[in-house]
């Protein structure tokens, strides 16, 4: 551990998010990420909560301003900032019905961490401002969940249905751009990487002025992204259409667990007001964790994503094996068996653990966004998660080596499991915001 002082990272931290504050939201960072990202708002408000009660509650509330019609919350929300690589004219959301007024965004969500930065802020409010907090918030967020069972879960099993990789807040994460490849490549991105033109089209990405393109998704991987935004665009955002026309389903592991924890705290919220769950959330709640099992690989030991279009499990380890543990309680055995893959050198057990991806993938590279590096948010939940399974030692451990991690590389958006190199955007919102809250807490 490098000695640090607490307060001076606090402040620090602090800086960053005042950096990064655009009056009612705050943007992930001030050169790649220049609107406001759904989940990213979400964490920083768990960090501001700690200092400044009403500025993370109107954080919690800034997404909402731009909830679609159907109840789905959109990934990002523009601004007035230039230059974003995947901006409105890439998306044209005004093609749905569904798409808010007078407001540009995503046609995509991201992880609903949305019940959690509710209930973290409420646990910063009196009982009585808290019931008021609570009776504010629950509608929008019912309105939330309720969309992805009637519009993203056409199995009835709880888990629900992802459309596009950045839906996951994994971007490039290994199972869905081996899926991806596989199954769902355009015509253009099969021409871009047959005839070998990657490194023309690299001279047209926006992203890679802020942050090196060996840290980004890669070229050919991004390309492909871009023309599935086209084919939801050209689905008109319609979830009927896109669950029987996409070319790349997937039930996604990480977005299940946190989809099967907000339950839990939106009912939470539900029974401090007085209110009853609707049956729709009642009955995903009871069914989604034996669908989780099925997500299990007994051969491999891990959890892994479903392609949905080929019914078959993709087999290829990341991080996410581990998010069953924030999702809820797991047997005792499982739980163990998690750890011990957890600390095993060849795979997860690095320095400055837990690796996007384990060290011993074909996929990974230690600095390249979702296919190696380690990152402050996933840590955040797994060490919330070990504790909920009664593993405090656990959690500990690992807030202490992400809080090393961060004071030795800085508020990076991530960085090297081996040594802490930092990497991706600088000045990351998150990182600063959960660094806040494991100090604290
Ligand atoms: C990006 O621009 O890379 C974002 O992560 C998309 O959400």
């Amino acid at each position: 551990m490098t000695p640090h002082d607490t307060q001076t990272l606090i402040n620090k931290a602090k800086e960053v998010l005042a950096l990064n504050d655009m009056g009612g939201w705050t943007r992930p960072d001030p050169g790649l990420y220049v609107h406001q990202w759904l989940w990213d708002s979400f964490f920083a408000a768990i960090g501001q909560r700690h200092y400044d009660i009403e500025r993370a509650k109107t954080e919690v509330r800034s997404p909402f301003r731009a909830q679609w019609k159907n109840g789905m919350l959109p990934h990002i929300i523009f601004g007035d900032a230039k230059g974003y690589h995947a901006g409105p004219e890439l998306w044209h959301c005004e093609r749905s019905k569904d798409a808010p007024d007078n407001i540009q965004t995503s046609g995509v969500t991201q992880p609903p961490v949305a019940a959690e930065a509710v209930v973290r802020v409420g646990q910063k409010l009196s009982a009585e401002e808290r019931r008021a907090w609570y009776r504010e918030m629950y509608p929008k967020l019912l309105a939330y969940h309720q969309w992805f069972y009637r519009e993203r879960n056409p199995r009835g099993d709880g888990l629900p249905v992802i459309v596009l990789s950045w839906e996951t807040g994994m971007d490039n994460t290994p199972p869905w751009m081996h899926s991806m490849h596989r199954y769902a490549m355009s015509l253009r991105a099969q021409l871009i990487q047959q005839a070998n033109f990657t490194s023309i089209m690299e001279r047209f990405r926006k992203d890679t002025a802020a942050v090196p393109a060996e840290e980004r998704i890669s070229t050919i991987d991004l390309y492909a992204v871009y023309d599935l935004i086209k084919s939801l665009r050209k689905y008109k955002y319609d979830n009927e259409t896109i669950m029987r026309e996409h070319k790349l389903l997937i039930v996604d592991v990480t977005f299940s667990c946190i989809l099967i924890r907000a339950n839990v705290l939106l009912k939470e919220i539900a029974d401090e007001i007085g209110e009853a769950l609707p049956m729709d959330i009642e009955h995903a709640m009871h069914v989604a964790p034996h669908a989780l099992e099925t997500l299990w690989d007994t051969e491999t030991q891990q959890y892994c994503n479903r392609n949905v279009s080929t019914g078959r499990l993709i087999k290829i380890p990341t991080v996410s094996t581990f998010m069953p543990l924030y999702a809820g309680v797991l047997p005792k055995e499982r739980v163990k068996t998690l750890i011990r893959q957890m600390h095993d050198p060849k795979t997860f057990g690095t320095p400055f653990p837990i690796p996007s991806t384990p060290i011993n993938s074909d996929y990974f590279r230690p600095n390249r966004y979702w296919q190696g590096p380690t990152w402050v948010n996933m840590n955040w939940m797994l060490a919330d998660g070990l504790e909920r399974n009664g593993e405090k030692k656990e959690a500990e451990q690992l807030r202490e080596r992400t809080v090393d991690m961060i004071a030795r590389g800085g508020m990076q958006e991530y960085f090297s499991p081996f040594d802490a190199e930092p990497a991706g955007a600088a000045n990351f919102s998150w990182t600063a915001a959960l660094l806040i809250d494991m100090l604290t807490d």
